[in-house]
C-alpha cells in the first residue's frame, strides 16, 4: 500500500474533516450544531468503522463533549464479525494533560480512552481511562508509531484545527476525507480547517469526488504517498 515517507509501510492514517464554503469547522453559537447531513454524518460512521484507532486533539473534546461512536448497528455487527471492538478506541492528545474530566465523555463505557500527553497523569484521572506517557520533544510520528505499538495500524484522525495542522505539517497524513458543506458560517474566531503557521506547499491528488444534494465529499491523497 502507498505511503506518505514520514510513516512506517504498515499504516494508513486518515484525516476526516467538514468545513464550509468558508472553510470554517464549527459555527458559533447554536446557529448551525451540526451543519452537514446525515449523509456525512453515515461517512463519518464508515470512517470509524474502518479505524482500529481514532486520534483527536484535547480542544475538541474540552469543546465538543461527544464521545466518538459508530451510531449504525450494522456497522457495529460487522465489527464484532470481525472480532474487533464495537467502537474503536480513541487517542486523545494534549500536551497540557488538562481534561474535563466530570465530562460523560470520560464516564461512557462503550469506547475505551486513552489520553496521550508528556504531562504527568492528572490524580484527577478516572481509573478507566489509559495514560500514554509520552516526552516534550516528541513528534507525531514518534507518537503514531507508540500508539502502533499497542496494536493499532488503522488511524483516523478527527481533528480539530490545531492538530490537523499538526498531522499535515509533519506529513502524517495519507488521505484526506473532506466534506464542503454548503454555508456560510463566518465567525472571525471560528477556527478553519487547519490553524497554525504557513505551510510549504505540497500536492494532493483528487482521488473521489460525490455529491449529496449540494454537499460535495471529497478524497484526496498525498502525493507523496506514491
Ligand atoms: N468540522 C470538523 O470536521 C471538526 C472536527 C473536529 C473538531 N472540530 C472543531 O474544532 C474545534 C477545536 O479545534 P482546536 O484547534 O481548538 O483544538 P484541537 O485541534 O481539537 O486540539 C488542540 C489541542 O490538541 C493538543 N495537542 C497535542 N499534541 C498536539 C500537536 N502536536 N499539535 C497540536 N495540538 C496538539 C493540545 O492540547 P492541550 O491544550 O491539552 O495541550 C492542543 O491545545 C472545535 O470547535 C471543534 O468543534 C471540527
Amino acid at each position: 500500500m502507498a505511503k506518505s515517507h514520514n510513516l512506517p509501510t504498515n499504516r494508513e492514517v486518515r484525516l476526516c474533516m467538514a468545513m464550509s464554503l468558508d472553510g470554517k469547522i464549527t459555527a458559533e453559537g447554536d446557529l448551525f450544531p451540526n451543519f452537514t447531513s446525515r449523509f456525512d454524518r453515515h461517512k463519518l460512521f464508515s470512517l470509524r468503522s474502518w479505524a482500529d484507532a481514532l486520534i483527536v486533539g484535547a480542544g475538541t473534546v474540552r469543546g465538543e463533549n461527544l464521545p466518538p461512536l459508530i451510531r449504525d448497528p450494522a456497522l457495529v455487527e460487522q465489527r464484532r464479525k470481525n472480532g474487533q471492538s464495537d467502537h474503536p478506541p480513541v487517542f486523545i492528545l494534549s500536551n497540557s494533560g488538562n481534561l474535563p474530566w466530570d465530562q460523560g465523555y470520560f464516564h461512557q463505557t462503550e469506547t475505551k480512552v486513552h489520553v496521550v500527553s508528556p504531562a504527568e497523569r492528572d490524580p484527577q484521572t478516572p481509573d478507566s481511562v489509559t495514560w500514554v506517557q509520552t516526552t516534550r520533544t516528541e513528534n507525531l510520528p514518534q507518537t503514531l508509531t507508540r500508539i502502533q505499538d499497542l496494536g493499532h495500524r488503522h488511524f483516523l484522525v478527527e481533528g480539530g484545527s490545531r492538530l490537523a495542522y499538526a498531522f499535515v505539517q509533519q506529513n502524517c497524513i495519507d488521505r484526506l476525507y473532506l466534506t464542503l458543506a454548503p454555508h456560510f458560517l463566518g465567525g472571525k474566531s471560528n477556527p478553519t480547517l487547519l490553524s497554525g503557521p504557513a505551510l510549504q506547499a505540497s500536492l494532493w491528488v483528487l482521488e473521489q469526488s460525490e455529491t449529496h444534494q449540494s454537499e460535495l465529499h471529497l478524497v484526496y491523497r498525498h502525493a507523496t504517498a506514491d
